[in-house]
């Protein structure tokens, strides 16, 4: 006998953010209307019956205004208007109110870390304009030994190599802490802060149900700029993640524009602690919810990105019982395997050859019975696999075309060839290959070319097959997407972690007592490819298989023997 503390309705504190699953669509390679290759407005628009059907309640669009593209949209150069390519603000707006007349809620992307060099803003700012001379951070560099100009500071670029660029024009450095067609506005000053605020607002007031806010935990840089430790993960974050005016940056925003909306607002912050999460989305903080990265390092060797290791189930259960019991009374986690910048995560967490659609459906189960807000990215519910990378000429991601160059430099490293594999399985090309349709031309998703490969694999998986088969991967999101509404106990329950060092299975029970119901259910997902017997620490009168990724009704949870990447859910009853 279990015992649950018994909440009402009242302290459950319900939001509709809460209980909602969101759908990720990277419109560029989610549905090409027009046949040039690039997905657009008026395709998403074309796609949207398959998104509602399966169950999510809530899109995240990636950036779709007006930008030179560089980095895919999150470079910025008019805030008010759409990219030509993806559409015009009409489509826009026939978007929203499509995607409302379906009962879903449209979350856009916020890009205010920096603009693109093509904004006027930097236009202007480069030119001296007095009005805009300060929107930016700029810094006069210094000489080396050689007479050769030097940068202020030895802070890096995300994306690779310094994070400061010399602008003849102005004859100052400006910092950029991604591309160099990506500078860094300058939050300090009061100007930029209204300008964004009336951004903000202007969007909301179109009717709006909250955004995703890019990089948000770096808008404060340290005063003084000072160089950063030459042996951290990223050098000079110290002194630009989470900087001294973060949190009140994020409060005027709350108290000055979103407060006054029903909007849900979800920040991805570089190297978030459980600590700091607590800060920015607690119950007092400004946003709902932040975006950590700790599990999407799991597969580095010694912190490095460029790299690939081995992984240990423990290590996650680890940073899920941290997250999870960290969060439990103040704060709302996000759950997440994949984004548009993370390979895809049946080719990481899963196996891709042997046990697609299990390890899918495993990885599936994870996110969607976890206490928080899941977040799908478009084709991870069918299971969609990383592609092959086999010339530099194929990739199309900034950051992974600029480290590639940085390796290729290495030592010993003769051409693509010696670094393929890495840059293949890191890049984040993986995300944004088209949405598999069906198995026709280009998987459906266009007529002309498409601007990135089409992974091959589009016969075997896409999305026509899968909406007709019960036993897909898309079925069983599906499902599992419906059980989660169903239940307030996936949603609200307490979680509580089982067998902390067991290396291949992973199991935890979620419960819940309100006036309404006591219920409690226990997920056990299998890792590995191998089959595993193992006794769960649970107690229970009774129990119920609800949802597997196999066939089979065994009902017994004290002692199972679990086949290749099996996922259950149980329910237990006392
Ligand atoms: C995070 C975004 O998700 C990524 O795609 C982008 O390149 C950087 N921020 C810079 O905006």
């Amino acid at each position: 006998m279990t015992t649950v503390q018994m909440l009402s309705d009242d302290e459950l504190n319900r939001a509709w953010w809460k209980e909602a699953v969101v759908y990720q669509i990277y419109p560029r390679s989610f549905n090409d209307s027009d046949g040039d290759g690039i997905g657009d407005l008026r395709g998403t628009i074309e796609r949207l019956d398959y998104v509602a059907d399966l169950g999510v309640d809530v899109i995240w669009l990636n950036p779709v205004y007006d930008s030179p593209q560089k980095d895919n949209g999150y470079d910025i150069s008019d805030y008010q208007a759409i990219y030509g390519e993806f559409g015009t603000m009409a489509d826009w707006e026939a978007l929203l109110a499509e995607v409302h007349d379906r009962d879903m809620r449209l979350v856009m992307d916020l890009v205010v870390n920096h603009t693109s060099d093509q904004h006027e803003w930097f236009q202007k700012s480069r030119q001296r304009d007095p009005e805009y001379e300060d929107y930016y951070i700029w810094r006069d560099g210094g000489t080396d030994e050689h007479g050769n100009r030097t940068p202020p500071n030895n802070w890096e670029s995300f994306f690779g190599g310094s994070a400061w660029e010399y602008d003849a024009e102005r004859g100052e450095y400006f910092l950029h802490l991604y591309d160099t067609s990506q500078p860094d506005l300058n939050w300090r000053n009061d100007a930029v802060r209204r300008d964004i605020f009336d951004t903000i607002e202007w969007w909301l007031e179109k009717g709006i149900d909250g955004f995703r806010m890019d990089v948000i935990n770096l808008l404060s840089k340290v005063k003084g700029l000072p160089d950063g430790d030459p042996d951290s993960e990223w050098i000079g974050a110290e002194h630009f993640i989470d900087g001294p005016a973060m949190l009140s940056y994020l409060e005027a925003m709350d108290e000055e524009v979103l407060s006054d909306y029903d909007v849900m607002t979800v920040g991805e912050m570089p190297q978030l602690t459980v600590e700091s999460a607590r800060e920015y989305a607690g119950a007092d903080g400004p946003l709902d919810m932040a975006f950590h990265f700790q599990h999407t390092k799991l597969d580095y060797d010694d912190g490095e990105r460029w790299s690939v290791g081995d992984w240990s189930l423990p290590e996650l259960k680890r940073l899920t019982d941290r997250w999870q019991n960290g969060l439990a009374a103040d704060g709302w986690n996000t759950l997440y395997w994949e984004n548009h910048d993370q390979p895809r995560s049946v080719s990481r967490y899963g196996d891709p050859e042997n046990y697609r659609r299990e390890s899918a459906k495993l990885l599936g189960t994870f996110i969607l019975t976890l206490r928080g807000t899941p977040y799908i990215y478009q084709g991870q519910e069918l299971g969609m696999t990383n592609a092959d990378w086999e010339t530099m000429d194929d990739l199309r991601d900034v950051d992974a075309i600029n480290h590639a160059r940085e390796l290729l430099d290495r030592d010993g490293v003769e051409d693509y060839d010696d670094v393929k594999d890495i840059v293949g399985y890191r890049t984040r090309d993986n995300a944004r290959t088209p949405m598999q349709w069906d198995d026709s031309h280009n998987a459906g998703f266009t007529d002309g070319d498409p601007w990135i490969q089409v992974n091959s694999n589009y016969e075997a998986v896409n999305a026509a097959d899968q909406r007709a088969d019960e036993d897909s991967v898309y079925s069983y999101y599906r499902r599992l997407i419906q059980l989660r509404s169903d239940r307030d106990v996936l949603v609200y329950g307490d979680y509580m972690g089982l067998l902390p060092d067991h290396e291949s299975v992973f199991a935890y029970t979620r419960s819940l007592a309100t006036e309404d119901r006591t219920e409690r259910m226990l997920v056990v997902l299998h890792f590995d490819g191998d089959t595993e017997t193992v006794d769960l620490p649970v107690d229970y009168v009774d129990a119920t298989l609800v949802e597997s990724n196999y066939d089979h009704d065994d009902a017994d949870p004290g002692t199972v023997t679990l086949a290749p990447y099996e996922a259950r859910v149980y329910e237990l009853f006392d």
